[in-house]
């Protein structure tokens, strides 16, 4: 693939949110996956787990449940203060209910080595903890699963599906493992929702002078 081709991949990318009905065959998702796990990630520890889930009831069972806490949240006082936004998350909680398939991320803890250090000295030095805390502040297996992410949506597009990328409703994320029976030791991290694209969808970006500083 030359340069020109990886642009154009990268910028005609665009979070999905409206599906047609048609199935998404499951080797193209297998194949989504597979590809996300060639991401970069801490250690090439691979602690992601991925979840396809294509049976319309459980799917329906996750959204039900993000649904639920949405409208908990709206429901209560201080979301007066922020009526507009909160009323717009609260009607976007679950509109992943219509995808075809909805990929569960989740990731286990990854301790480097140097973490192991600093955890066995954080509760008497005073520096360890605060070198631990930088290191929890940007927790690698968050950034890994996000590398997967970021790949199968690019491998999503790259193969005519729309995805999109859904972190909220990790308000839900009790309910969402006991509905995927996920082990303790997993992390929901976000779900993917994805299917055939019945929308077109423009977003732009601000120009990169705006968010990039070289430094010499
Ligand atoms: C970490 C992360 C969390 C996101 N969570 C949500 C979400 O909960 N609900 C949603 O509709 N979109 C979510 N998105 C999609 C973003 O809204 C979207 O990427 C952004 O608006 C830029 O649009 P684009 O993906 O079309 O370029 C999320 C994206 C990222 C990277």
């Amino acid at each position: 693939m030359n340069i020109e081709n990886l642009e154009r991949l990268i910028r005609g990318r665009r979070s999905v949110r409206q599906w047609k009905r048609d199935e998404v065959p499951d080797e193209l998702l297998k194949k989504a996956v597979e590809l996300a796990t060639w991401a970069p990630n801490g250690g090439n520890y691979q602690g992601w787990r991925f979840i396809i889930v294509k049976k319309k009831e459980m799917v329906e069972k996750m959204a039900s449940a993000v649904q639920a806490v949405a409208d908990k949240i709206a429901s209560w006082p201080e979301a007066m203060s922020w009526k507009e936004d909160v009323k717009r998350y609260q009607n976007n909680a679950s509109f992943f209910r219509n995808a075809s398939a909805c990929i569960g991320v989740f990731a286990s803890e990854y301790q480097s080595p140097m973490d192991k250090v600093l955890v066995a000295r954080e509760s008497f030095d005073r520096e360890a903890k605060e070198i631990l805390g930088f290191r929890r502040s940007a927790p690698t297996a968050i950034q890994s699963a996000a590398a997967a992410v970021t790949t199968m949506l690019l491998v999503f597009h790259g193969m005519g599906l729309g995805a999109v990328w859904l972190v909220s409703p990790i308000q839900a994320k009790k309910e969402i493992e006991a509905i995927l029976k996920v082990p303790s030791n997993m992390n929901l991290i976000c779900l993917v929702a994805v299917g055939y694209p019945d929308e077109s969808v423009r977003r732009d970006r601000k120009p990169v002078e705006q968010v990039l500083e070289f430094v010499y």
